[in-house]
């Protein structure tokens, strides 16, 4: 027991040294390449253009989810209670939370200060910080723990002590969703598999797992959960799926446009030749082939015994 306490205390002692050390990501971290910002193995930029395409794909999300998450939190979230959105980016599923539950503290952490800092609702944090180098809260802390599409900036290597940092920050009887999106798409056409390649190349090349999605259950109970609830739903690319399928393919296009200056490194294609293939694919090839991309979902609560 006394063992367990003092370990238990090393590691915040850890986790605020961290804090410090997160707080200070200083702008010479970021790298510029093709006129876009880049931060370390992350493979989409942090700028403000980004910025517009997360905030369209968070919309997109909201309706195809039918709203800001799938669990039961509602029977858990009380006054007071606390909620963590992990890799917030911009904030606004932070915002949205924090107004949905006033009387409960929001915090959002990510690498890029791109969420508000001033006009904000008085129960929203933000913090910058690298969630791969622990988690800067005390055990037991948040009642709900959020995640979605991170796949792109996680090493595959890293998701398990990641996975047990959020077990550890969850209050016993507290609930962690996690939403991540299949890289690859399903009835791809052939331009979007000539695509597929060297993208996989790409991800491989910085530890990052394109499919990790697929995993989701798996690598969550290897990190000692129990009861893992996983759903996945099939979004239609393109206009075979509607109004939103035309939002997503738009939104799709833009991501690997904006991955363009590293994916080809591991292509014998140019710069317009990869963008001649992304506009061709994500603009008709997906409805000729009823393109398909499988977003993943899992829920899970952490059970008095796993302490
Ligand atoms: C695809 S965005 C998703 C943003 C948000 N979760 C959403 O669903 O709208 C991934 C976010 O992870 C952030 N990120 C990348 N690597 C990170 C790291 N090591 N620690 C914290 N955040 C990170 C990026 O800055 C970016 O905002």
């Amino acid at each position: 027991m006394g063992g367990n306490l003092s370990r238990h205390k090393d590691r915040r002692k850890k986790n605020a040294k961290h804090t410090l050390e997160n707080e200070s990501i200083q702008e010479q971290q970021f790298k510029y390449i093709g006129g876009r910002k880049f931060y370390d193995i992350y493979a989409f930029p942090t700028d403000i253009e980004e910025v517009d395409r997360l905030h369209q794909q968070h919309f997109a999300l909201k309706r195809i989810c039918g709203g800001n998450y799938t669990a039961p939190i509602r029977d858990i979230i009380k006054p007071g209670s606390r909620i963590l959105d992990l890799g917030c980016g911009p904030g606004q599923w932070t915002l949205e939370i924090a107004q949905e539950f006033p009387h409960a503290q929001v915090f959002g952490i990510d690498i890029s200060a791109n969420f508000p800092t001033s006009i904000k609702p008085e129960n929203s944090h933000f913090t910058v910080g690298d969630i791969t180098k622990g988690l800067p809260w005390e055990d037991n802390y948040f009642d709900f723990v959020w995640m979605r599409y991170l796949f792109s900036a996680i090493k595959d290597a890293d998701w398990l002590n990641l996975y047990r940092e959020v077990k550890r920050v969850l209050k016993p009887g507290g609930i962690f969703e996690h939403h991540e999106c299949d890289g690859f798409t399903t009835t791809a056409g052939p331009k979007l598999k000539k695509f597929q390649i060297p993208y996989e190349a790409a991800f491989i090349s910085r530890g990052l797992n394109v499919r990790f999605a697929c995993q989701l259950s798996e690598r969550v109970t290897m990190a000692g959960f129990k009861d893992v609830q996983p759903s996945y739903i099939s979004i239609a690319i393109g206009k075979h799926g509607g109004r939103i399928g035309e939002i997503w393919a738009a939104n799709a296009k833009e991501s690997c446009l904006a991955m363009k200056p590293w994916v080809t490194n591991f292509t014998d294609f140019t710069e317009d030749e990869y963008e001649s293939i992304i506009r061709y694919a994500f603009d008709y090839e997906v409805d000729l082939y009823k393109a398909h991309h499988n977003h993943h979902i899992i829920w899970v609560r952490k059970i008095e015994s796993y302490v």
